[in-house]
């Protein structure tokens, strides 16, 4: 039944199914949400840690280690590079270890994509960027 298996594969799922194989260890449910905290825990534990720390489920499974997002202010002189940032997440950083370049999965177009207003999309990566600078380390 192929029309069923069409029609059951929307939203995000479908987004990723588009991606490359590495994208498929990471668990998607779909969540209607723009709350940053939630969806760090729904799309980015798995890898980060639900602490941001790097140590979620699936990192031990990458070749590259997932960066501990607690320390990325500490690592840019005391300074949350928040724009950085939101482009790592959005896959459209130029810096070598971007998002999506190797284990990380591009987030921008996913989250675009999973409602019917685009605008959320940013909104998600910018709430998940504040999310970030919030559990930094002093
Ligand atoms: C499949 C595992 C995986 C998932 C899921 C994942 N990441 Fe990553 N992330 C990585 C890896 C691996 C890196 C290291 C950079 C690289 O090689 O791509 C990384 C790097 C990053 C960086 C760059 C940190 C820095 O110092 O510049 C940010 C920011 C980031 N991730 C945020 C997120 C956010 C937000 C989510 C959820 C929307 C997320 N990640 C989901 C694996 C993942």
């Amino acid at each position: 039944m192929i029309l069923g298996l069409l029609t059951t594969g929307s939203g995000i799922g479908a987004a990723l199914a588009q991606q490359t194989p590495t994208v498929k260890k990471v668990p998607v449910h779909s969540t209607s949400s723009v709350d940053g905290k939630e969806l760090f825990r729904e799309y980015c534990a798995v890898c980060h840690g639900t602490t941001g720390k790097g140590n979620g489920p699936a990192a031990a499974a990458l070749k590259v280690a997932p960066s501990d997002l607690t320390l990325v202010a500490k690592q840019n002189n005391g300074k949350f590079p928040v724009m950085k940032i939101q482009h790592s997440i959005n896959g459209e950083s130029n810096v070598p270890l971007a998002h999506g370049s190797k284990d990380m999965p591009v987030w921008g177009s996913l989250f675009r994509h999973m409602g019917a207003n685009e605008d959320l999309g940013q909104v998600r990566v910018y709430n998940l960027t504040k999310y970030i600078e919030s559990i930094q380390e002093k």
